[in-house]
């Protein structure tokens, strides 16, 4: 098995595309991670590495109608399949029966992201051996200050799997994924025209004023610290 401390050192002060290249050389079974933001420069990157390249997103069903055209531009624009991961309908319907539409604002997001987010990120992370997301250090100095370009990922590693995640835009900042979404001349969300930085789901984002911080438009009426959905749980773990 790869020493993946050391792979970590190896990798630490290198470019994304280095680290993508790494990563997609290591792993045949890999997937890219898409929520339908700024993280398309990982696609950008990654599409002129290999010809093989999976990636795929989770439909909460409560995304912005920009988002969704957007998955489907990223698409075409490229070329690829997007495998489009959905929660079980089960799940939802016990949710929205027993809470309503909008439990969220009232005891925390936690739930509906375990159902929307976690359970169907769980059931695809079972199908590979690694995992490459679009996490970076500056997207919240609440949770995200000590993300590491690769890792165990420990919160959906199993007894069976030990399963490795990649995250090669973590030492970009905000503005280094920008210039190069425009000098790639990238496809990108609308709603970056409308004021919205970070996007997640439509009821738990909104565009940000001039000065706040990307993570002040996602669970706004939450604690900076808790500003994790499930799907990067380590990262509140490993701060406890
Ligand atoms: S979140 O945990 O707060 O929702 P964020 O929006 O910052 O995450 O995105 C960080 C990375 O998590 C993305 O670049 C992507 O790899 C992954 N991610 C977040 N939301 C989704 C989604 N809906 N589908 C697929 N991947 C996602
Ligand atoms: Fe539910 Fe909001 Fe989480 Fe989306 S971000 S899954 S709507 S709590």
């Amino acid at each position: 098995m790869t020493d993946i401390a050391q792979l970590q050192a190896e990798l630490e002060g290198a470019s994304p595309r280095a680290i993508l290249k790494a990563a997609l050389a290591k792993y045949d079974n890999i997937a890219i991670s898409f929520s339908g933001a700024e993280d398309v420069a990982l696609i950008e990157l990654a599409h002129k590495l290999t010809d093989n390249l999976q990636v795929f997103t989770l439909d909460t069903a409560r995304l912005h109608p920009e988002t969704y055209q957007f998955i489907d531009r990223v698409r075409e624009h490229y070329g690829i399949n997007i495998e489009v991961m959905f929660p079980d309908a089960a799940e939802v319907q016990d949710l929205v029966t027993r809470k309503g539409m909008f439990s969220f604002y009232e005891d925390g997001h936690g739930e509906c992201c375990g159902i929307r987010k976690v359970n169907p990120l769980r059931r695809k992370l079972a199908t590979v051996d690694a995992w490459i997301t679009g996490q970076r250090k500056d997207q919240s100095p609440g949770t995200r200050n000590d993300v590491p370009v690769v890792q165990i990922d420990d919160a959906f590693s199993t007894d069976e799997k030990t399963l490795v995640k990649f995250n090669p835009l973590a030492n970009w900042s905000s503005k280094e994924v920008w210039d190069y979404i425009r000098m790639t001349e990238a496809p990108y969300n609308k709603l970056h025209e409308k004021g919205f930085v970070s996007i997640g789901c439509e009821p738990c984002t909104r565009p940000i004023l001039p000065g706040q911080h990307e993570r002040e438009g996602r669970w706004w009426w939450e604690e900076a610290t808790q500003k994790e959905c499930g799907l990067h749980a380590g990262n509140l773990i490993a701060r406890e």
